[in-house]
C-alpha cells in the first residue's frame, strides 16, 4: 500500500434529522442514517477513480491480491483522486464464513490511501450478515458509504465547498445477483424526486440491458470480448432512470473483459476497467481503473481508462 499522503479535496459525513407534521398536527421526526456529502471548488476538475471487480481473497490471493494493491497503489500515485469508487467484487463470497473478515480486510486496504471512498454491493461481495457489513464499511475513516434505503442504496453529494450548492450526485445501488430490481429504480425515483435539479452518475455493479442494444447498434466505443451479463435485469430500468433527468451516466463492472460505453435514451452506458488479478481476464484485458474526470461548473465529464505506470486509454472500436 502506498504512503499516502495527497493532497484531497475536504469531505464530511453528518448526522441528519428531518421534522414532518403529519396530518393530526403530531410530529414525525424522520431519521436519515447518514447524509452523506463531500465537497470542492467547482472551477477545478473533480477526479473519481473507479475500481471494479477486485476480487481479493480469492483463488490463489497470496499471488493475487499483492498484484491487485500495487495496481491500486499505482493507480493512485500516477492519478491521484478526489474520490474512489469501488463498484462491487471487491471480495470473494463468504467462503469458510469469511465473508465479514473480509469486507473488514478489503476495506481497510482502500481505506489506507486517506482518500474519501465510496462503495456499490457486488454479486460476489457475500457476508453472513449485511447488517455487520454495513457496520464495517460504515466505520471505516474515509468511507462515504452508507446503508441509505437499508440495503445499500445510498446517494452521496459533491456539494460547493463555499457556497454548500449540490453539482452533482453520486447514486450508488446495490445490484445484488440480479441486476437493478423495482426496488432500486423506485428508491433513485424517489431520491431525485426530492432533490433540486442536479446532474449525477450511478455507480453499481451488473450492468443492464441496453449495454447490449449500444454494442449491436454500433453506438459504442471499446472494446467487448464477452456476451453482456445483465442477469435478471431485461431492459425496464433504464426508462425509468432516464426519466430522473438528473443521471448523466452509469458506471459498471462485472463483466471484465467488456471496456466500452454509449449513449442510451440520454444515459451514458459506461464500463469501468476491470481492476482486480483475483478475477478472470487479465489475458484479454489489461488490468487497470477508470479515470472520471467531472468539470463541475460546465456541467461536463470526460473518462479514460487507465494503468498503473501512468498509461491511459480512450474507449474505441476494436474489431
Ligand atoms: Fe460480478
Amino acid at each position: 500500500m502506498t504512503d499516502c499522503t495527497l493532497t484531497r479535496r475536504s469531505f464530511l459525513r453528518s448526522t441528519a434529522s428531518a421534522a414532518l407534521w403529519s396530518a393530526s398536527g403530531a410530529p414525525h421526526v424522520l431519521s436519515e442514517p447518514k447524509r452523506r456529502i463531500i465537497s470542492t471548488s467547482p472551477d477545478k476538475p473533480f477526479r473519481i477513480l473507479q475500481i471494479t471487480d477486485i476480487h481479493f481473497f480469492g483463488k490463489e490471493a497470496e499471488l493475487n491480491d499483492p498484484l491487485t494493491q500495487a495496481l491500486i497503489d499505482g493507480l493512485v500515485k500516477h492519478f491521484p483522486p478526489d474520490l474512489i469508487a469501488v463498484t462491487g467484487d471487491f471480495w470473494c463470497d463468504n467462503l469458510d464464513d469469511k465473508g465479514l473478515s473480509c469486507c473488514k480486510q478489503c476495506s481497510l486496504r482502500i481505506d489506507g490511501y486517506g482518500i474519501p471512498w465510496l462503495f456499490a454491493w457486488g454479486n460476489h461481495d457475500e457476508v453472513s450478515d449485511r447488517q455487520k457489513a454495513h457496520e464495517i464499511l460504515e466505520s471505516m475513516q474515509h468511507t462515504l458509504y452508507s446503508r441509505g434505503d437499508g440495503n445499500g442504496n445510498y446517494r452521496v453529494e459533491l456539494q460547493d465547498e463555499d457556497t454548500k450548492k449540490p453539482l452533482w450526485q453520486f447514486y450508488q445501488l446495490n445490484t445484488e445477483k440480479v441486476g437493478i430490481s423495482t426496488r432500486e429504480t423506485a428508491w433513485l425515483k424517489q431520491e431525485c424526486d426530492s432533490l433540486p435539479k442536479t446532474p449525477g452518475f450511478i455507480f453499481c455493479h451488473i450492468p443492464i440491458f441496453q449495454y447490449n442494444e449500444i454494442w449491436e447498434s454500433g453506438v459504442a466505443q471499446g472494446v467487448k470480448f464477452e456476451t453482456v451479463c445483465n442477469e435478471e435485469e431485461k431492459g425496464a430500468a433504464l426508462p425509468e432512470i432516464a426519466q430522473t433527468d438528473a443521471v448523466q451516466a452509469m458506471f459498471v463492472g462485472h463483466d471484465h473483459v467488456n471496456d466500452y460505453s454509449g449513449v442510451h435514451s440520454g444515459v451514458n452506458l459506461v464500463y469501468g476497467r476491470a481492476t482486480g488479478f483475483g478475477g478472470y481476464g487479465a489475458d484479454r484485458v489489461e488490468k487497470g481503473g477508470t479515470l472520471i474526470e467531472l468539470f463541475p461548473d460546465r456541467g461536463t465529464y470526460s473518462y479514460l481508462s487507465v494503468f498503473p505506470d501512468g498509461r491511459t486509454w480512450k474507449q474505441k472500436r476494436e474489431g
